[in-house]
Parts: structure tokens; sequence; C-alpha cells
């Protein structure tokens, strides 16, 4: 197959070209090509920001499929949830119709939800809406958070503990995860591909149901680091991610970040082999990559 894959230079993009290759598929990759602009055997690139992109059909025709998994959980400048994860995903699905595209695979996100108090989420949703009512054949996946080489969570996570003697956890630690591998998620990717549209829905996560406070364990576990958790009140907090959003370029939190801990983020424990028909990786089990930031 010719599959373009928006969003191909991002963590899950990178090991998704990688996968699709080894299954024998050849890729566009279509990204702004801030960081990297790969191209190669079988891989080509093309230059385009989905905010304001009006030759996407051109990119997409001859594709038998598109991959779309270009979205922002941290909003800056021009880049916000609404122009890049909902605006952005009405482009593609609209260009992918104008070129005739047979499949679309939509990367959505557990929790996607229409309630305003979690933008990110609210985006994730509307985005998803758009790819249901637009007509074009699709498989739209919902990953937990998703854990691996080149992740924006685990690994910012580890480097803030081999730094800090102390570890701060935002409320009561206790909000349920269910980290998903990207390998896991990008053969669900490939398989969704092979099997052709399903014109559903399917969350996708891990074995484990893990708290922050577990996760965080888990991981001073693995790297064997001594360190000391302390929990601090969310609303104590929002100053702080406040601050951070002003003045770094990647603030470890955000406000809507801690304002999504108020809420599990999981689904059945059985998701992959109940979807696609084989068994997730555990976390604990698959964090050694760790010990590499
Ligand atoms: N990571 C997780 O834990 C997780 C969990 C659940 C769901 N997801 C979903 O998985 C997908 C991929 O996430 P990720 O973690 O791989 O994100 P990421 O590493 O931040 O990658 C985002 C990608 O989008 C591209 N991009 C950003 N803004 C763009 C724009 N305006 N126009 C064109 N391309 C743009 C980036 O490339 P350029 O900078 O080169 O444009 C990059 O390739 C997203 O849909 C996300 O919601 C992720």
């Amino acid at each position: 197959m010719r599959v373009a894959v928006t969003g191909g230079t991002g963590f899950v993009g990178i090991h998704t070209v990688r996968a699709l290759k080894d299954a024998g598929h050849e890729v566009v990759i279509v990204a702004r090509g801030t960081t990297r602009r790969p191209k190669g055997d079988r891989v080509t690139f093309v230059q385009a920001d989905l905010t304001s992109a009006t030759k996407l059909a051109d990119t997409f025709a001859g594709c038998d499929a598109v991959v779309h998994l270009v979205a922002i959980i941290q909003e800056r400048g021009r880049q916000t949830f609404d122009r890049v994860n909902r605006e952005g995903t009405e482009r593609v699905v609209e260009a992918a119709k104008q070129a005739k595209v047979g499949h679309f695979v939509h990367q959505g996100a557990l929790g996607a939800d229409p309630d305003p108090r979690y933008p990110y989420l609210l985006s994730k949703w509307s985005a998803e809406q758009a790819v249901r009512a637009s007509g074009v054949p699709y498989t739209a996946l919902r990953p937990g958070l998703i854990f691996g080489p080149g992740d924006g969570f685990f690994t910012l996570l580890t480097r803030m503990m081999r730094i800090n003697p102390v570890i701060p956890i935002a409320g009561d630690g206790r909000t349920l995860f269910q980290p998903i591998s990207v390998g896991d998620v990008t053969r669900c990717i490939v398989l969704a591909l092979e099997r052709g549209p399903a014109t559903r829905v399917y969350e996708i996560g891990g074995p484990d149901q893990m708290s922050y406070e577990d996760i965080v364990r888990t991981i001073k576990t693995a790297l064997g680091l001594h360190r000391k958790i302390v929990h601090v009140p969310v609303p104590m907090m929002m100053p702080v991610a406040f601050m951070m959003e002003k003045v770094l370029r990647h603030p470890p939190v955000t406000r809507d970040q801690l304002r999504m801990l108020g809420r599990h983020n999981i689904t059945r424990v059985d998701s992959v082999r109940v979807g696609f028909g084989f068994d997730a990786e555990r976390f604990a089990d698959n964090c050694d990559y760790l010990q590499d930031y």
C-alpha cells in the first residue's frame, strides 16, 4: 500500500513509519518538518502546515490510506487545540475525501469528550466526530498514554526524577492511567490498515491500570533511584503550571493537564486482545529504555 502519514515526524509517527516500511508499505510523511524531514527508500516527505494547507488532496492522490497522527497536547501561540486538532483534522479528512482515499486511520485519544472543561479532550472528540461524519471509510483508535523511546511523558518524568531529590505528585496521585507501548500502538495501526475500514472506534490500553504514583514508583525501581514522594494539592500547583507555561518552551505540566488529572484515563485491560488479537506489553516489564534519559 501507499500510505500517507500525517505527523510522521513525531513520536508515534517515527515508530509508525518504521512499522509500515517493515510491513512492506510505501510511506508519504506529511508534517511541517520542524525537527526532521525524513526521506529515503520508500519514504517521501511533504511539507505542510495543517492549519493552513490547501494542497493536501494532491498529496493524498494515489494513496490507498491516510494515517492521521497530527495533534498537539500543549497549546503554543498559533498552535491551538482548535486549529491543529479539530480544524487540522477536518482539513485532512476533507482532502482524503477529495482524493478518494479508501481508508482513513484516525489516531484519537482515550478520554476524548465534548466536556469544554477539558479543551484537549474536547478537540480530540471534535476531530473524531469530523472523521466519523466525513463519509470516508475509517478506523479510529483511542490509545491511552503511550510509552516508548522518544515519548513525551515518561522520558520527561524520568529526567525530572533524576535531577530532583523530591518528586511532587499533584493531588492524591490515584488517578488511573493505562500505559500502552508505542510498538503495540503501531502494530494496531498496521493491522487496522491491513484489515480495511472497520467504521468504528477502538479504545486501546496496556494490560495494567496504574496510578500516577504507581508509574513514579515503577520508574524509581527500574532505575534504582531513591526519591521521596510528596503530594501537592492541585490548586497549589495551578499557579506553578501557569508560570511554567509562560516561561518554558516545553513545560513539564500545564494547567489543562492538571485538570485532566481529575479523571481516570482507562479502558478494558484486555482491549488490545479483544480488538486486535494480541496481548499488549506491560510498562513495568518494558521501561528499560528510560535508562537512556
Ligand atoms: N503520546 C501519547 O501518549 C498519546 C496518547 C494518546 C493519543 N496520542 C495521539 O497520538 C498522536 C501522535 O502523538 P505524538 O505523541 O506522536 O505527538 P508528537 O510527538 O508531538 O507529534 C506531533 C506531530 O504532528 C506534527 N505537527 C504538529 N503541528 C502540526 C501542524 N500545524 N501541521 C502539520 N504537522 C504538525 C509534528 O511535526 P512537525 O513539528 O514537523 O510539524 C509531529 O510530527 C496524536 O494524535 C495524539 O493526540 C498520543
